[in-house]
């Protein structure tokens, strides 16, 4: 073999490898991600499920103004109950975060970024991430699920002034002074549920 192709060899194999991992969860074994998968899914269903239910019926009964002010003492400390509830830790996360309490962290911004290029290339994302990380000095394992813009979602993360209403915007501006949540249109890429499983759990 020439001396300039063996020199290449082991660039081309190392790209190989790097492409497989970026593409996957990191050294998670197939059982174990079947586990991470089942919880995560469990956990992140039953928040949804409740966040979903009292937003829907909190617009009809109260309007979408009295909803966000709701809405904003309420959204983390249910997260909190369901995350006590599974024995796990929720966290809604996006890169556009509305409250700063849910910026994302680099393992997040990961997660984050691999499923916004399904969403640039229109392409139909996957299920759900899975990655496994260190938590001080213990172990864990994070799922995450892709959030889509929803029509229902506009009225508090659309365009102001189309689709977001005067009212309902000055209470987000007093909620909120930072807001980075608006300006999403249906079928965009929202943020993820992010459920941290401790290692032990999925033992
Ligand atoms: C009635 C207004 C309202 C509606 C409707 C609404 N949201 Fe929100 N959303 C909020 C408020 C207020 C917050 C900040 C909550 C907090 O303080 O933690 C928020 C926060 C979030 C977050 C957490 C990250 C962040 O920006 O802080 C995500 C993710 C999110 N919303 C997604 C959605 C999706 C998806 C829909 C539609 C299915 C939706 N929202 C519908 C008001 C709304």
């Amino acid at each position: 073999m020439k001396r300039w192709v063996l020199g290449f060899l082991p660039l081309v194999v190392l790209s190989a490898i790097f492409l497989v991992a970026g593409s996957k969860a990191n050294d998670v074994p197939p059982e174990t991600e079947k586990k991470v998968a089942e919880i995560g899914h469990r956990a992140t269903m039953a928040l949804l499920k409740k966040l979903l239910g009292e937003v829907t019926s909190s617009l009809e009964e109260k309007g979408a103004a009295a909803t966000v002010a709701y809405c904003s003492g309420r959204a983390l400390p249910l997260t909190d109950s369901i995350s006590k509830a599974f024995g796990v830790e929720i966290k809604r996360t996006s890169f556009k975060y509305r409250n700063p309490k849910n910026k994302p962290d680099r393992y997040e911004e990961e997660a984050l970024r691999y499923f916004e290029k399904f969403f640039k290339e229109r392409k139909k994302p996957p299920k759900y991430y899975i990655q496994k990380v260190k938590v001080g000095d213990k172990l864990a394992y994070r799922y995450y699920f892709p959030l889509k813009v929803l029509k229902l979602c506009l009225t508090c993360h659309g365009v102001p002034g189309k689709d977001i209403k005067p009212e309902v915007l000055k209470v987000l501006k007093e909620k909120y002074p930072e807001d980075r949540a608006t300006g999403y249109k249906e079928g965009d890429f929202r943020g993820v549920v992010r459920v941290q499983i401790p290692a032990e759990k999925v033992r």
